[in-house]
């Protein structure tokens, strides 16, 4: 045991991972029937031209109706790839017709050839997450890719994660290379934080 704040995370990853396992059907849909309207009704999403996503892994929140709406809002739509050599994330445009291919740990993901986007050309990216807490601080899977994707944010780019209430604790263990989001939603709460 130590007193890294590493410790902690694990810790709490492997917590909030089993409570979300334990999640039946009923409450999964009833999850998303409540988020879903409160997360496409945001200016920031309404507003947003390209909007980054990404495919439901796991015990997650189904991220499926999600981009069936960006799709047919007609935003430009873009997942990531995983780049494990470089442990990056690049992102890449989906169009409806595509079809994705799999990638590490059975996501499936863009092909390397698809045309790639920018984080400057991002407008609205959901940000998924483990935990998060009610200051904006979320925790991942432990790799760290998408506090790497978004070091390179810009200012206008709005950063929302949607997660299931088990999935929000007291205070998440933080580190500096943590990267805060925007809002967070769930079934009860819409939050929006401020920097
Ligand atoms: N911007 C960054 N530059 C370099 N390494 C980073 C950056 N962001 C995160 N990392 C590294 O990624 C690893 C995992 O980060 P962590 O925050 O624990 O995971 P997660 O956010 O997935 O829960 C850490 O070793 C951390 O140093
Ligand atoms: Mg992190």
């Amino acid at each position: 045991m130590n007193n890294l704040p590493e410790s902690g995370k694990t810790a709490l990853r492997q917590q909030v991972l089993a409570a979300r396992d334990r999640l039946g059907a009923d409450a999964r849909r009833q999850a998303v029937s409540r988020i879903l309207p409160q997360l496409v009704a945001l200016p920031a999403y309404r507003g947003a031209r390209t909007v980054a996503a990404y495919m439901g892994f796991g015990s997650e929140i189904d991220t499926g109706p999600f981009i069936e709406t960006v799709l047919s809002d007609a935003k430009v739509l873009v997942l990531p790839r995983v780049d494990a050599a470089r442990r990056a994330l690049s992102l890449h445009q989906v169009a409806a017709r595509d079809r994705l291919v799999a990638g590490p740990w059975g996501i499936r993901e863009p092909a390397a050839d698809w045309p790639e986007a920018r984080m400057d050309e991002i407008d609205f990216i959901l940000v998924p997450g483990v935990a998060f807490d009610r200051r904006g601080q979320r925790i991942g899977y432990g790799a760290g890719y998408y506090d790497r994707l978004l070091a390179g944010r810009q200012p206008h780019t709005d950063c929302v994660a949607i997660a299931f209430d088990c999935q929000v604790v007291a205070r998440v263990p933080t580190e500096p290379h943590d990267q805060r989001i925007d809002r967070l939603i769930t079934e009860t709460l819409n939050d929006e934080f401020f920097s």
